[in-house]
């Protein structure tokens, strides 16, 4: 076979197209009847994957068709309702289907002169997104892989500011002999900042850390001085319990010296979408830069994180890009609001959530997914099982008793096969975490996962 002429090569297209809807079509139909972890014969056919690069090509329809026929079986079924791992959403029809779209649009989303389309809804959902969580509508931001390049980037952005006042030209002279930064975290920072931290030249221990209380929620009353080269990194949504920092009062200790307030919001921050409980995201609003991901609570498929900074200047500083062939044009460029440069189009797919959610939508997705964790926290409680954190959002930590009793009741969870659900240590306890952050979720696969989990743990416990 030969993709030679335009003909072959429009029908070669469309062909794969169909095939591609078809299955995935199927994929989608059976996830339901399925077990959510890939069985070990599944994983065992993984092996026919490992072949030589083949000497000939292959038709595509025929690509297609192994892929499917070895490849989703051994898919974790995150795509549907009863997926409570890590904090993990679904891809909602209108994003999954912009997806294909875009992919056979083949944008590259680098500058506006490569893509008019890409660079216009950038503008457009980033206006969104500070509309919706209740932030400066001046903010800039970039559409990024995840929430730890969103963490990264604005950690870029306030290394460039803060190093400014100090007259150090960062993006010229970097990081060696550079004035000092204070950065401050709280003592249930996520890894994700750390690792920013890490990348953005601060180093990961170098960091003042303020204890937390109970909840994860870092302490005001433990902040140490701040001055104008401080960044003190806050939490909307910490991973284990959704908790939220005292941000109002942190941000006004911060504003008094001209200290850099960063928001890790990776999914809590979406939180403000939501009548019902935007009050948990009061003040974060007077922090200087955020980082988000799309790909967690409003179900963008996956990867998709933005970062938003208060003052686009030093996020333009730390990212733009340079050179005689990438002429910028007058208005807003992508790749000078984010550390990737030719990259896909991951805003269509951003745009599509949450035009075809709206407001509304994306306030009853959050309020649903928080009902639902409501509802496993009280009927874990009431089958007298320990729940350990104040459910504030869509996280249950629940203990069945001691580490290895909780243990052996989240790996048999995890091989029955009904719903899935990660392990955890919170504060010195070992717990399952059931994080309900899925457009998919129902309230049948609530009541199929909490009669799974009540059995197992009434084996293990019994
Ligand atoms: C609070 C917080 N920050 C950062 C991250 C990292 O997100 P990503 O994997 O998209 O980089 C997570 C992931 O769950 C998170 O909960």
């Amino acid at each position: 076979m030969a993709i030679g002429s335009k003909v072959e090569s429009t029908d070669l297209t469309s062909e794969a197209l169909q095939a591609a809807a078809e299955r995935a079509r199927n994929y989608l139909r059976e996830l339901a009847n399925r077990s959510v972890h890939p069985q070990e014969s599944a994983l065992a056919s993984l092996a026919n994957f490992q072949e030589p690069f083949p000497e000939q090509p292959s038709n595509p329809v025929e690509v297609l068709r192994m892929l499917d026929e070895f490849g989703s079986p051994a898919t974790v079924a995150t795509a549907g309702g009863r997926y409570f791992g890590f904090v993990i959403g679904g891809a909602l029809p209108a994003s999954l289907a912009a997806g294909w779209l875009a992919s056979s649009w083949a944008q590259n989303a680098v500058l506006r002169i490569m893509s008019p389309v890409v660079a216009e809804i950038e503008e457009v959902v980033i206006r969104w997104i500070c509309d919706v969580l209740k932030l400066p509508p001046g903010c800039e931001g970039g559409i990024v892989t995840c929430a730890t390049t969103a963490n990264f980037a604005a950690l870029a952005a306030a290394r460039h500011a803060l190093l400014a006042r100090a007259a150090w030209n960062v993006a010229d002279d970097g990081m060696f002999g550079a004035p000092p930064i204070d950065v401050v975290v709280g003592e249930e920072v996520h890894a994700s900042i750390l690792k920013a931290l890490n990348l953005a030249g601060f180093g990961r221990k170098r960091v003042r850390v303020v204890p937390s209380d109970g909840q994860g929620r870092m302490r005001a009353d433990k902040l140490p001085k701040l001055t104008n080269n401080t960044i003190v990194c806050i939490q909307a949504g910490n991973v284990n319990t959704g908790s939220f920092d005292p941000a109002e009062e942190i941000c006004a200790r911060a504003r008094e010296c001209g200290a850099w307030v960063h928001v890790d919001g990776a999914f809590g921050l979406w939180a403000a979408a939501s009548p019902k409980y935007s009050h948990l995201v009061r003040g974060f609003e007077l922090a200087d830069s955020w980082a988000t991901d799309a790909h967690k609570w409003p179900n963008v498929n996956y990867d998709c994180g933005i970062v938003l900074v208060r003052d686009a200047l030093p996020l333009r500083a730390a990212m733009t890009i340079s050179a005689a062939y990438l002429e910028p044009g007058q208005r807003r460029e992508p790749a000078h609001h984010a550390p990737e440069s030719s990259r896909r189009a991951r805003a269509v797919e951003l745009w599509a959530a949450l035009k075809s959610l709206g407001r509304t939508g994306l306030s009853d997705l959050i309020e649903r997914t928080c009902a639902y964790a409501q509802r496993f926290a009280a009927e874990l409680r009431e089958a007298g099982y320990e729940v350990l954190n104040d459910v504030v959002i869509n996280q249950v930590l629940v203990s069945f008793g001691p580490a290895e009793r909780t243990q052996d009741v989240i790996r048999r969870v995890q091989e029955d096969g009904t719903c899935w659900c990660g392990g955890t240590v919170w504060q010195g306890k070992t717990a399952m975490r059931i994080s309900v952050s899925s457009w998919a979720t129902t309230e049948a696969d609530v009541e199929q996962s909490l009669a799974a989990i009540l059995r197992i743990a009434g084996e293990v416990c019994a």
